[in-house]
């Protein structure tokens, strides 16, 4: 059987990856595909050196392999909105099957890119997309089709699991870490998507959709960043038994579907808060698989080669049956997605850590049991640290049980409100992973 032609587009860190793994791996590959599969173009303004193109065609222009008739599937590592849209919407119209790894492509418009791929009767396969190396949207799209999905977490960015692991580790401030994680090629390349949530909220949303069967809402998550943690805080995470992770939360509930990314204190003892570094981990809970976990490299040359070359496995295996016959897109038939809402933040629930600065005043504490209990908020353990020789006040960390987010608010509210209390109360959720 003649092989099949791939045009590579983009040939940076994923895309140099990604040549050297088809061409180091291409016997094993063509046995499991049933088919050899050939570089036959690469579009790259520059070349990568670490990736020998030897006699590979290379062009400056994407659109010359969209357009390139020899060229079966089209490999998006371009990244970004703009052009890679126009490129994969390209490729499709040219009847091609595309593989991509780009996560802020199929978060915001996979919803369009997967109903043209649908009318053309070709594939869009995004492995790659969510948790770098990590085969999660595969498990949870096809090894837990059995399941009722209840909730998924993850820890789905690098670069800020890396920055929050120096700062509980080395207690380095978060600055520094940042500038390091961008040296070592994790970073996005505006890294206020990493620290800000962005990055994750955009793998989130894609692993509800296939976790729930709803469609991509990416302008519906939720996110809150990691900038405005303190070593403090981390510090006093550990002393109750927890860590503090940047987490992605899907949860269905009767009410809706809750989408959110946000610091988070985890137990210390579950295995996902034990996940440091530049690693990723997913949990899923399903009705009858529970709890299961995947950890890996979630960025990297080669763990994202690895999905992408996966993903090109499935589709040259895929390519020459029915349509009707592939696997979907967002694993739910298209015309049974559900239009279950997502939930706005003040509607979800949670537990909550909180840090309040207090005056050193005989009361304090009864008042802010009292605004807690009189919102029906119960408090789960209570930590009075010793006054803080520079201001005098008296450091006073909550964890609550689990509350509407909206009555908590109210309760801060109300807490910032007393004559003892000065400055913000600090407020971390908390989940139990359980
Ligand atoms: N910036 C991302 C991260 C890269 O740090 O996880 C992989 O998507």
């Amino acid at each position: 059987m003649k092989p099949v032609k791939v045009g590579i587009c983009g040939l940076g860190t994923v895309g140099g990856g990604t040549f050297n793994v088809l061409k180091r791996n291409a016997e094993e590959i063509a046995r499991r595909a049933g088919r050899g599969i050939e570089v036959a173009q690469i579009a790259a303004r520059r070349p990568n050196p670490k990736c020998e193109t030897g006699s590979t065609p290379i062009t400056a222009d994407i659109f010359d392999v969209a357009n390139n008739p020899e060229i079966d599937v089209v490999i998006e590592l371009i990244g970004g909105y703009t052009l890679a849209h126009e490129l994969v919407l390209k490729a499709i119209e040219n009847g091609k099957h595309v593989v991509t790894a780009n996560k802020a492509l199929i978060a915001v418009h996979g919803n369009e890119i997967f109903a043209k791929a649908r009318e053309k009767g070709v594939i869009v396969a995004f492995e790659a997309a969510v948790a770098g190396g990590i085969p999660v949207i595969k498990a949870i799209r096809e090894g837990l089709a059995a399941n009722r999905i209840n909730w998924l977490a993850g820890i789905i960015n690098g670069t800020g699991n890396f920055i929050l692991t120096e700062m509980r580790e080395k207690g380095r401030a978060f600055a520094d870490v940042l500038k390091e994680a961008q040296a070592l090629g994790y970073a996005e390349a505006d890294p206020t998507f990493d620290v800000e949530g962005i990055d994750a909220a955009h793998k989130l949303t894609i692993l509800a959709s296939i976790a729930f069967g709803i469609p991509l809402q990416f302008d519906k998550a939720y996110t809150e960043g990691i900038t405005q943690l303190t070593t403090a805080d981390v510090n006093y995470a550990e002393a109750l038994g927890y860590r503090i992770k940047h987490l992605g939360v899907a949860r269905r509930t009767d009410k809706g579907i809750e989408l959110r990314v946000h610091p988070t204190l985890i137990p210390a003892d579950r295995l996902i808060a034990n996940v440091n570094g530049v690693m990723n981990a997913v949990m899923v809970n399903g009705d009858a698989a529970g709890s299961t976990l995947f950890y890996g490299a979630g960025a990297g040359m080669e763990p994202t080669a690895s999905s992408v070359v996966a993903d090109l496995v499935d589709v040259v295996r895929a390519m020459t049956a029915d349509p009707e016959n592939r696997v979907p897109h967002l694993a739910f038939q298209p015309d049974s997605l559900s239009d279950h809402p997502i939930l706005t933040i003040d509607a979800c629930e949670s537990a909550y850590y909180l840090r309040i600065q207090a005056k050193d005043h005989p009361g304090v504490l009864a008042q802010v049991a009292t605004i807690l209990s009189e919102r029906g908020i119960n408090i789960e353990s209570i930590m009075q640290m010793e006054v803080e020789e520079h201001d005098g006040l008296v450091p006073m960390i909550l964890v609550t049980h689990r509350v509407l987010e909206s009555r908590i608010i109210e309760a801060i509210a109300a807490l910032e409100a007393l004559d003892d209390v000065v400055g913000n109360v600090v407020r971390i959720r908390v989940e139990q992973l359980n």
